[in-house]
């Protein structure tokens, strides 16, 4: 049996359930959850894992794959099970028995003092299958998303002077299914109800207080084609080329608050439109995509506000914005091949470049806030591309076996214009699994005429009047570098 070390101990003092993403050499991944049961009063004693109660398991439920992250755990006679909140089935921490005859898929854990530093670690087995296994994300499950979902009441908009007036769930017809909750969020055009609804779907999707997720149906709605956006933040009172000082801070906020709100979008887009067309995607497909939204209405939170702290007289609304992501959102609608490749694995990836410059630019200027929030984002935007690099290369294999590095070079130079930029954060990109091979010395072919005419065939997107009547002198961008 193979351990692999994830973390020192005192590290899962913080959370009690933590959520592991492990990748073999060859590219397979396997979700994982650990469960800390220990109290943190009975820490002290001498015991090992035992005695610590770490438990780990696979994070899909063996019955119909739901997302363990959110299973109640309770005591059962002499054992202690976690209780799927799907279907409530129970499975026995140590074992993976279910009084079902189903079985999860459990790893044994070891802790030991490291001689070198004296300090206690944790190992797990690793999976079947696969060699060279790495831990490429760890992260608590946020005990914030374990809360009770906000009432179901008139959500108080603050920003902008505006005022949403409509109820967090619609009042007729509510949505059941996670597809239904993806189309309705995407016809949300007030930021903040767009974020309040995601956060609650989520919830519901993660405590198994949703019908289904609803993409085998064949009446699974469309969604839009371009995402509506309220008026009232379009209106661009604020010329960003005159904003000078420290307020120029509050540039870069704006402008990366709606570089989030589309990531919103677009993490939604791709369950709504692809799901559908892809009845075979696992539950787990929508457990990674519907974590991306959650990040992305927390990352757009967190910007604004910032951006209300920095400047409180140029809230978000009141600057020019783009809507270059969903340019290329539109570009790949015809493929989840191309969506994977593009905006995840291409626009995302940028990401990782650009956000340590970002980062510094905010320390230059003495704001610990934002640097601590922009931190956080980077470390999230790592698992985002990770979560494209999975998928992707699922589809890959699901396609019959195609070379992932072969098959994502492919796709950018259809569905990309130009080179795809460097200087590269070699180091995240890798722990996301996009080695160089994928990326270096890649230019898109796409022509400008064949770019315009996939524009065009967006009917709305054009007429989205994002920039006017002031042209932004700051555009942040994942492709720009600030
Ligand atoms: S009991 Fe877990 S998905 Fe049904």
């Amino acid at each position: 049996m193979k351990f692999l070390q994830i973390s020192p101990f005192k590290q899962l003092l913080s959370h009690s359930r933590f959520l592991l993403t492990l990748r073999s050499e060859q590219g397979k991944y396997h979700s994982l959850i650990l469960f800390r049961l220990s109290a943190a009063a009975a820490l002290d004693a001498s015991d090992r894992a035992a005695n610590r109660q770490i438990y780990v398991m696979e994070s899909t439920c063996p019955h119909l794959g739901a997302d363990m992250s959110h299973a109640d755990i309770e005591e059962y006679e002499d054992t202690t099970v976690a209780v799927c909140p799907w279907h409530r089935y129970d499975f026995d921490l140590r074992t993976g028995k279910s009084e079902t005859g189903l079985r999860a898929c459990t790893y044994s854990v070891e802790v030991k003092t490291d001689p070198e530093d004296d300090t206690e670690k944790v190992y797990i087995e690793t999976p079947s299958g696969g060699n060279n296994w790495r831990l490429v994300e760890l992260r608590p499950v946020s005990e914030e998303f374990a809360d009770p979902p906000p009432a179901p009441s008139q959500i108080p908009v603050a920003m902008n002077n505006s005022e949403a007036t409509e109820p967090l769930i619609p009042t007729t017809d509510p949505p059941k299914t996670l597809m239904q909750w993806a189309v309705l969020i995407l016809n949300t055009a007030n930021p903040t109800l767009k974020v309040m609804r995601t956060r609650h779907a989520v919830q519901l999707f993660r405590t198994g207080n949703l019908d289904s997720i609803g993409h085998k149906s064949t009446s699974a709605p469309r969604p839009p084609d371009v995402p509506p956006r309220e008026e009232s933040f379009l209106k661009n009172t604020v010329n960003p080329g005159k904003v000078k000082g420290r307020k120029s801070l509050a540039v870069m906020l704006h402008a990366l608050a709606n570089v989030e709100q589309w990531a919103i979008d677009l993490a939604w887009d791709i369950m709504a439109r692809f799901g559908p067309s892809h009845p075979d995607l696992p539950p787990a497909f929508f457990s990674d995509f519907t974590k991306m939204a959650l990040d992305e209405s927390k990352h757009f939170s967190l910007l604004t506000s910032r951006l209300s702290a920095t400047s409180p007289s140029t809230p978000y609304g009141t600057m020019p914005v783009h809507a270059a992501l969903w340019e290329s959102a539109s570009i790949t609608a015809h493929s989840l091949r191309a969506r994977l490749a593009i905006i995840h694995l291409v626009h995302e990836a940028r990401g990782l470049d650009v956000n340590p410059g970002t980062i510094a630019r905010f320390r230059r200027a003495g704001d610990a806030e934002s640097v601590a929030a922009m931190e956080v984002i980077h470390a999230d935007e790592v698992t985002h591309v990770t979560a494209g690099h999975r998928w992707f290369t699922w589809l890959c294999a699901h396609d019959g076996g195609l070379d992932p590095v072969a098959t994502f070079r492919d796709e950018v130079r259809r569905g990309w214009r130009g080179n795809v930029k460097g200087p590269f954060n070699i180091g995240d990109r890798e722990l996301a699994g996009l080695t160089p091979e994928f990326y270096e010395h890649l230019t898109g072919e796409m022509g400008e005429e064949e770019m315009d005419q996939k524009r065009s065939a967006v009917p709305d997107l054009k007429g989205l009047s994002l920039s006017d009547p002031v042209e932004p002198q700051v555009s942040v961008r994942y492709e720009d570098k600030i």
